[in-house]
């Protein structure tokens, strides 16, 4: 008997040194040069150098973004590491270059006037010049140079300066409240569908003060018009597209009549302070009025719910981070520098273009005038010659100067109303939700341009365990 159960824990033993061995090789093969594996959060893709150097330089020989595979949606950091390090301007085969390093992209950035952003010759055959998909993408002021984009630009950030933003606060809280309220009843909820995505449409509904009853189709618009800017287009999709513009358009039309006949308050409704341009008398003429209104939901919906959504997928992926933001969520330090993080570390808005308007050259490989160049933002972003550690999330990273909100004269008109968001809603989700708990595996919206999930489920009250401080206060 004693020999049988000492024959027993000798398997035991035996056994259990295998499995530490296998642990142990599987651990340290993900090790590679330059990452830090031990400062990984447990269960956290290791992005950085995934590929080995062979396999990484042939990934970045024949990278295209018209036929990405499977796994970049996943993941796409691998990718750009990949490219940055073994073809940082990277010519692809439609003859257009793809930007990873960050310098190379601050440089592109800042002269406005060697890389347009005006998009008619890339839109006119992906839509077709009497297109309404056309029309739209080449009114709006992210896709146009001055001096139509210093006109409309400067009109646009009038409606949306410090004291205007500021004045949305009480009501975002309010709407993120009731949501929190409602998800606490349901208790098992799609973070994107029940909360992310709510909360940017509720902020530019009442930004133009569009009637709560008529906001239901605005979300779905905006993913239409926004998918039909993907690297390929189906039919499907850009059928979908163009069918939103019109929707939209006619609906803004009739909401422009109306608030015609009934003016709302210039300082609070954007729609009339839009409609009424500014006090030097520059005024949008009809179409641009409406094409920006439509720019507007689009520019600040997807992107917005991607931050929402990502960031609380990213701190159930890094529970050292979550933990550290519980227990502070009162320091308002913390919370600004973490949604800097979110930012940074995936960019809701991964892809960007510009065109050349003269000979250029880009870290020292020459362009011609009038080639195609895609701004790699979510490459940037992980460059590690510009972020120490560019694969950890690191909530307290205090120098964070990321380009999520690109840079230069098209810079995010409303970056400083989508940090609000992002802030007010992790904050407030957390401190009802401490312990929440994905309950399966999120999906991804498979796209390359605009990074976020469709759906992710999820238990708010996870375990059900409460939460308990265990960390030192900042
Ligand atoms: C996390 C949320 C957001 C992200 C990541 C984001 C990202 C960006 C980026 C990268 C650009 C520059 C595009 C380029 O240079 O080609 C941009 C432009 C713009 N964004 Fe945002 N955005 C966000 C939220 C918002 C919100 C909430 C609004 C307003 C309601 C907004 C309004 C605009 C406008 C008007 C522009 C055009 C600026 C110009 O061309 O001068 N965005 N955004």
């Amino acid at each position: 008997m004693l020999a049988q159960s000492s024959s027993y824990s000798f398997i035991f033993a035996a056994l259990a040194l295998v499995a530490a061995v296998l642990l142990f090789t599987r651990f340290a093969s993900k090790k590679t040069p330059g990452s830090k594996v031990e400062t990984l959060a447990p269960g956290h893709h290791l992005s950085l150098n995934e590929f080995d150097e062979t396999k990484a330089r042939q990934i970045a020989e024949k990278f295209d973004l018209k036929r990405l595979p499977d796994n970049f949606y996943k993941d796409p950091f691998p990718y750009y590491h990949a490219l940055r390090s073994f073809s940082p301007v990277h010519l692809m085969p439609d003859g257009s270059y793809f930007l990873t390093r960050y310098s190379d992209i601050i440089s592109v950035y800042n002269n406005a006037r060697a890389f347009s952003s005006d998009k008619k010759i890339e839109f006119a055959p992906k839509y077709g010049t009497d297109s309404l998909l056309f029309e739209h993408h080449t009114t709006s002021l992210v896709f146009s140079d001055p001096p139509y984009h210093t006109r409309v630009r400067r009109l646009l950030v009038g409606a949306l300066s410090p004291r205007a933003i500021e004045a949305m606060e009480p009501g975002l809280i309010k709407r993120v409240d009731e949501l929190l309220d409602i998800a606490e009843k349901k208790r098992n909820v799609d973070i994107i569908e029940d909360f992310a995505s709510a909360i940017p449409i509720e902020i530019i509904g009442n930004l133009l003060d569009i009637p709560h009853d008529e906001r239901g189709p605005l979300r779905q618009w905006s993913l239409d018009i926004l998918g039909a800017l993907e690297p390929t287009l189906t039919p499907q999709q850009q059928q979908a597209g163009e069918q939103s513009v019109k929707e939209f358009l006619a609906y803004l039309k009739d909401l422009i009549r109306r608030r015609r006949e009934k003016p709302g308050d210039r300082d609070t409704d954007m729609l009339t302070r839009l409609m009424l341009g500014d006090p030097n008398g520059e005024k949008f003429t009809e179409t641009e009025l409406m094409q920006n209104c439509v720019f507007l939901l689009n520019a600040g919906h997807e992107t917005t719910t991607n931050l929402i959504g990502n960031s609380l997928v990213m701190l159930s992926e890094w529970p050292d981070q979550k933990r550290l933001l519980l227990d502070n969520l009162d320091d308002p330090n913390l919370l600004k520098t973490a949604v800097e993080e979110f930012l940074r570390y995936e960019s809701s808005n991964q892809l960007g273009n510009r065109r050349s308007t003269q000979d250029v050259t880009v870290g020292g490989v020459f362009m011609p005038a009038g080639t195609l160049i895609t701004i790699g933002m979510g490459g940037a972003n992980r460059d590690p010659n510009q972020f120490p550690e560019p694969d950890r999330l690191d909530l307290q990273r205090s120098t964070n100067k990321h380009v999520a909100f690109g840079s230069g004269i098209h810079q995010c008109a409303g970056m400083n109303l989508a940090r609000l968001e992002g802030r007010i809603a992790v904050q407030r989700w957390l401190r009802r939700f401490p312990n929440y708990k994905l309950t399966g595996e999120p999906e991804r919206n498979r796209r390359a341009r605009f990074r976020g999930f469709g759906m992710v489920p999820c238990n708010v009250f996870g375990e059900g365990k409460e939460y308990v401080a265990t960390q030192k206060r900042l």
